[in-house]
């Protein structure tokens, strides 16, 4: 055969995903980061180009391997996240943000190495953009999966997250449970759709995981003839 066959149930999709953490600069030598490993995000990844689908990475920094045939922008703090990912937002079918993107980072930056000094240190924060709501506020054609980092009454904070960020779907996960969050090769997860579908799974691998939330997108677009 000398044509190359799609197959896959995400066969000619162009999917965005964002993984890892951000970090944000205090000064040369300083900065503000999470624990987040990029393995779930990364799993995403390899899961959707496994399906056919053509896969655009942005990722903040993480000692993983790029999957291959994925197409990968790597990026340091929030700001530089959001840039990237609204650049290929538009031509994107399906955007999954697997990525813990801080919330804060320094005010101002020093240019310096900032020297320590008699007496405590103190840092004024302000708040970074939030990319999957700005998603979902300019929200076209794209369907939007979030995730939801929870250390406590994951289900309902995962529901408020879906409703104010414009979601068609959200991942939400216990952080603190055995076996799940950012670290380990395994998670917990949820998964719940504006259209009221809501399936909780057992510990998985987070490959595993991927898949199953890919297979829940999928349906999600077979009811909504995507
Ligand atoms: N997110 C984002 N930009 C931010 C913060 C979060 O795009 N500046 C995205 C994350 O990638 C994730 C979703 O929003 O898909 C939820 O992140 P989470 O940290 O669980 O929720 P927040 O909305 O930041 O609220 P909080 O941390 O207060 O629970
Ligand atoms: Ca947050």
């Amino acid at each position: 055969e000398h044509f190359a066959r799609k197959t896959g149930c995400l066969a000619g999709k162009k999917v965005l995903i964002t993984a890892g953490p951000t970090q944000e600069k205090i000064d040369p030598v300083r900065y503000f980061t999470n624990h987040s490993s990029g393995k779930m995000g990364y799993a995403i990844a390899e899961a959707a180009k496994a399906e056919g689908a053509e896969v655009v990475l942005v990722s903040g920094p993480t000692s993983l391997q790029v999957p291959n045939g994925v197409h990968v922008e790597k990026v340091i703090s929030a700001q530089d996240m959001y840039e990237k990912a609204i650049e290929h937002f538009q031509k994107a079918d399906i955007v999954i943000k697997a990525a813990a993107v801080a919330d804060y980072r320094p005010s101002e930056v020093y240019t310096q190495k900032r020297k320590k000094q008699p007496g405590d240190w103190s840092i004024k924060m302000e708040r970074t953009i939030d990319i999957l709501k700005t998603m979902g506020e300019n929200k076209g054609k794209q369907l939007l999966v979030g995730f939801a980092a929870e250390s406590e009454s994951v289900e309902e904070y995962a529901k408020k997250k879906l409703q104010s960020k414009n979601l068609d779907l959200i991942v939400a996960n216990n952080i603190t449970a055995e076996g799940a969050g950012f670290k380990g090769d395994t998670n917990i997860i949820m998964t719940i759709t504006k259209d009221g579908e809501q399936k909780e799974y057992p510990i998985l691998s987070k490959r595993e995981a991927a898949n199953c939330i890919l297979q829940d997108i999928v349906s999600y677009m077979k009811r909504h003839g995507k």
